[in-house]
């Protein structure tokens, strides 16, 4: 164990977010930069953080100096505030929902589900991201509500900004986990939590920066396209605007790790990463992708990693 390394304590999402990265910690750990082991690499920027899954690996394993993160949606940046500024009076909001949850049959459990979403989009145009309020207390622990009990634990916000989905049916949902979301905010309080652009991070990173960008997949094909985290898509142009990012950070000297859907997968002549990140390594590693519009089509396919250094 090096200086660099901490004891490990299973920090995990405290959201199930779309394309939530833990069923590909392994293939990533085999890709880190030797810098982080060194002790070169003393702060994490994740740019696109989603469920975090990443994030939480690393930061219990590895000592940064700080991290920071961010993300485009509101309301997920909200719930990474509260866990940090008040995650006591957070838990205390779960766990009424939790017992009021369990104590209701399944038609009261529904009601439970239908009026916290009501609550949810009726107060959203009094909502302000700019300074932390009172009021994201109970709005995080909507959220986690909301992302515990719906219909395949999706966070998907239409264009107006309302949360759509319809009841899951859980039985028993993990409504409010305690002694994770302490770890949570532990994590956190050495954080950095940006709303916005993915371009907001650069400030963060320089040459002892490890960056992971996670950008909203590429769809692979039309039918089969999940790119609504937002209000706003991620179109092809944002991923040719990230690029430059890419370089950009790259010629900071930051050491990047990228990850996206691989569109070689449907088209093989498809070589759109292939020539925005051309001179990086780029690798192609097995993933079994879980959100899909087609349940039918779920399965093994590659993503991308793309690297700026040799392991
Ligand atoms: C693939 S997800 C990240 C998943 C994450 N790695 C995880 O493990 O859960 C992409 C994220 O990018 C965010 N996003 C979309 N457009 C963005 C932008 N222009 N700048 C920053 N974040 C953006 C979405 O809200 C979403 O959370």
């Amino acid at each position: 164990m090096t200086q660099q390394q901490k004891r490990v304590l299973s920090v995990r999402p405290f959201l199930k977010w779309a394309g939530g990265k833990t069923q590909l910690l392994n293939e990533f750990c085999k890709r880190l930069p030797p810098g982080l082991k060194t002790g070169h690499i003393t702060t994490y920027v994740e740019p696109f953080i989603g469920g975090g899954a990443f994030f939480f690996f690393l930061a219990e394993r590895y000592s940064f100096k700080q991290c920071t993160i961010c993300d485009a949606n509101q309301e997920l940046i909200i719930v990474y505030r509260v866990i940090r500024e008040s995650v006591n009076e957070l838990a205390e909001e779960l766990a009424s929902f939790q017992s009021v949850y369990q104590e209701n049959n399944e038609r009261g459990q529904e009601n439970l589900y239908y009026e916290t979403r009501a609550a949810f989009n009726r107060d959203l145009p009094g909502i302000s991201i700019d300074t932390f309020q009172p009021s994201w207390v109970e709005r995080a622990a909507q959220i986690i509500f909301l992302n515990r009990t719906c219909f395949n634990g999706l966070f998907r916000v239409n264009r107006k900004g309302e949360f759509n989905v319809p009841f899951g049916r859980y039985k028993n949902p993990d409504i409010l986990n305690k002694d994770n979301l302490n770890n949570v905010a532990a994590i956190l309080k050495n954080t950095r939590i940006l709303h916005g652009d993915f371009t907001m991070c650069r400030d963060a990173i320089d040459e002892h920066t490890f960056v992971y960008l996670d950008p909203p997949y590429r769809p692979l094909n039309h039918t089969s396209s999940f790119t609504s985290y937002g209000k706003s898509g991620f179109s092809d142009a944002d991923q040719a605007r990230l690029a430059i990012f890419y370089r950009e950070l790259d010629s900071l000297g930051a050491k990047l790790m990228l990850s996206n859907s691989d569109p070689k997968n449907i088209d093989p002549s498809d070589s759109f990463f292939d020539d925005l990140y051309a001179g990086y390594t780029i690798e192609r590693i097995p993933a079994r992708r879980m959100i899909n519009s087609n349940g039918a089509r779920r399965g093994e396919i590659n993503e991308l990693v793309i690297t700026n250094y040799s392991r």
